[in-house]
């Protein structure tokens, strides 16, 4: 078993707003090193060329890096996160710099949100790993989607996160939330995660309407001596 490894059931919601200041020390700005160099690069270039207005729903936004970036690009955004003091940090930077990006806290897996059947494009990036239930929030995606909109989800890869047990393991493998603060390192107080095979994001994905358009993997440096560090799929709402 992975070292702590374990199977259980929903995951409290406040563990990712009890990290919210490591996370917002760690991003600063414009991001951390891997989310500037690579995801959000990645992810930009992923949903293709944007229109103007092009309606646009950031799932797990946390500070708001990349709906800052689509918006910079003409789109259309809303944020949503569920952890409130991502979301009110969010907002503070939308202010200062005149953003029109609007944020809500509000589940990815159960969103009531105005506007559903509406957005263009559904971006999801690096958050589907850290929710119980994640196709909950692919299938709340469909539902907010127009038919013919894009969707692009990046998550851990699973190949190299968190795959050591089995990798096919179909049960969700969460790494425990350290509760001792003190003395503890960063990367053991990150909020618990899933490991899923990829065939779990495949096979949610397809079934809750989309069509996969693509699929890429990042590496963590230049090919050949990177490793994969996220999936991402896109995908088409077709049903
Ligand atoms: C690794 S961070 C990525 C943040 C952001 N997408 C980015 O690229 O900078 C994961 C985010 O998912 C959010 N999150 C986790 N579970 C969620 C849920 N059920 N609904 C909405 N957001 C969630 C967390 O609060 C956190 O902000």
């Amino acid at each position: 078993m992975h070292c702590g490894a374990q199977a259980q059931g929903e995951v409290p919601m406040s563990t990712w707003d009890r990290y919210a200041p490591i996370w917002q020390q760690k991003m600063g700005v414009d991001g951390d090193y891997w989310s500037r160099e690579i995801f959000y690069p990645s992810m930009m270039e992923l949903c293709g060329d944007g229109l103007p207005g092009r309606r646009t729903l950031d799932l797990g936004c946390g500070l708001g890096g990349l709906s800052f970036l689509l918006e910079a690009e003409g789109l259309d955004v809303v944020g949503v996160d569920s952890s409130p003091r991502l979301i009110d940090e969010a907002k503070r930077r939308a202010e200062a710099q005149k953003s029109t990006v609007k944020f809500y806290v509000a589940d990815a897996r159960n969103l009531s949100l105005p506007g559903h059947g509406t957005f263009e494009l559904i971006v999801c990036n690096m958050a589907l790993q850290d929710m119980p239930d994640a196709n909950r929030a692919m299938q709340e995606s469909a539902r907010m989607a127009e038919l013919g909109a894009r969707a692009v989800f990046s998550v851990r890869h699973p190949c190299t996160d968190g795959w050591e047990e089995n990798y096919l393991l179909e049960q969700d493998l969460i790494f425990p939330l350290q509760e001792e603060w003190q003395g503890v390192t960063e990367e053991r107080l990150y909020p618990p995660r899933h490991h899923r095979p990829v065939a779990y994001y495949v096979n949610e994905l397809i079934a809750s309407g989309f069509a996969i358009t693509r699929c890429a993997e990042l590496m963590s440096t230049p090919e050949p001596r990177g490793h994969p560090l996220a999936l991402v799929l896109t995908g088409v709402r077709t049903t």
